[in-house]
């Protein structure tokens, strides 16, 4: 999370603060609108474009985690985060592991050791002898992709644990190759190659990160520009999940985790323009005196808003082939 934080990386989830005391650690970072999973079920529905552009940033942002070492081992669009302009961000590093100093990334294997959710794990990670390294990620990422080019709202495998998976997995399987049955549906052929490609069950024959950003599905796209988030990626999301638990307040919510984690509201586009909750829900995790020292900045006003991080967003993209 550290290493995260001070690199800045445009599409991980970044910690802002974070302090402890007896019973809790507190981690405070910036309040996304959606998940990716909310962004699949909700209309209007991802074009092929944004799809396209959706699996670059994932890419990406694997990309990153890899190169630096970690493994991520969750990768679901649960943990899938959407900023309020809809670019991706990969959050919930809860299982991730990093490689031990001096191990090449690529040869580093994790052992005896079945982690992740079920649903979205590569099948090294669930069966026996339960070795894998970073390419059990780029499996996980290859059904995340497989569910959006297919648009579907549901995972592609539905099970409660990872047995169950792997039953149904055998059954998709012929020589290694994954032969998908009528649930997955891919009209793109580059689109189509690319997700094969990625569930491969043999984690020595999937594409790696750097490999997948060369995959002709990606032709025209411009790294460097999304890398910046040059491109408008998608609509920008404007439901967010309202309930007791998490009062409203603007645009932007407070959220309280489960685990006593406290999420505070914020500008996330905008690091200048921070907006954190007077919220009784603070007060009532840090304590009156505490809530007191964080600081409380309000939103500008939209037209007022400058990125020095990101630049502006182009609204009008350069259309890179196959996109209307
Ligand atoms: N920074 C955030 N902004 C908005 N929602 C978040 C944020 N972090 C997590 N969430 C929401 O909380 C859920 C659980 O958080 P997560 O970090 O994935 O922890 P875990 O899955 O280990 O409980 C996520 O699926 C997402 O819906
Ligand atoms: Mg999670």
């Amino acid at each position: 999370m550290q290493k995260i934080t001070e690199t800045r990386a445009p599409f991980l989830v970044g910690l802002i603060e974070s302090w402890d005391d007896e019973e809790n650690i507190f981690y405070v970072m910036r309040l996304y609108p959606q998940t990716l999973r909310d962004r699949m079920s909700c209309r209007p529905r991802m074009t092929r474009c944004q799809t396209r552009y959706h699996i670059a940033e994932m890419v990406i942002a694997l990309h990153w985690l890899h190169t630096n070492g970690i493994v991520h081992r969750d990768i679901k669009p649960e943990n899938i985060l959407m900023t309020p302009r809809g670019h991706l961000v990969i959050g919930d590093y809860g299982l991730s592991r990093m490689v031990p100093d001096g191990t090449p990334v690529s040869e580093w294997r994790i052992e005896r050791e079945c982690a992740g959710s079920p649903g979205y794990s590569a099948p090294e990670v669930i069966s026996s002898p339960y070795t894998y390294g970073i390419m059990a990620d780029v499996y996980s990422l290859g059904l995340v992709s497989a569910e959006m080019a297919s648009r579907r709202i549901t995972p592609y495998f539905v099970c409660r644990t990872a047995s169950e998976q792997l039953a149904m997995m055998k059954k998709q399987y012929r020589d290694g190759e994954f032969i998908p049955d009528n649930g997955l549906q891919i009209e793109d052929e580059h689109e189509k190659d690319l997700v094969l490609k990625t569930l491969k069950w043999d984690p020595s024959q999937r594409p790696t990160t750097a490999e997948l950003k060369v995959h002709p599905y990606f032709d025209g796209i411009d790294w460097a520009m999304l890398n910046l988030r040059r491109y408008q990626v998608d609509v920008v999301p404007t439901t967010v999940k309202l309930s007791e638990e998490y009062p409203s307040y603007d645009f932007f919510t407070f959220k309280q985790g489960k685990d006593k984690t406290a999420y505070y509201g914020e500008d996330v586009e905008y690091d200048k323009h921070r907006h954190i909750l007077p919220n009784n829900a603070v007060k009532a995790q840090l304590g009156e005196d505490r809530a007191k020292q964080v600081e409380y900045r309000y939103l500008c006003p939209a037209p007022l808003r400058h990125d020095d991080l990101h630049g502006h967003c182009t609204l009008d993209p350069p259309s890179p082939a196959g996109c209307p």
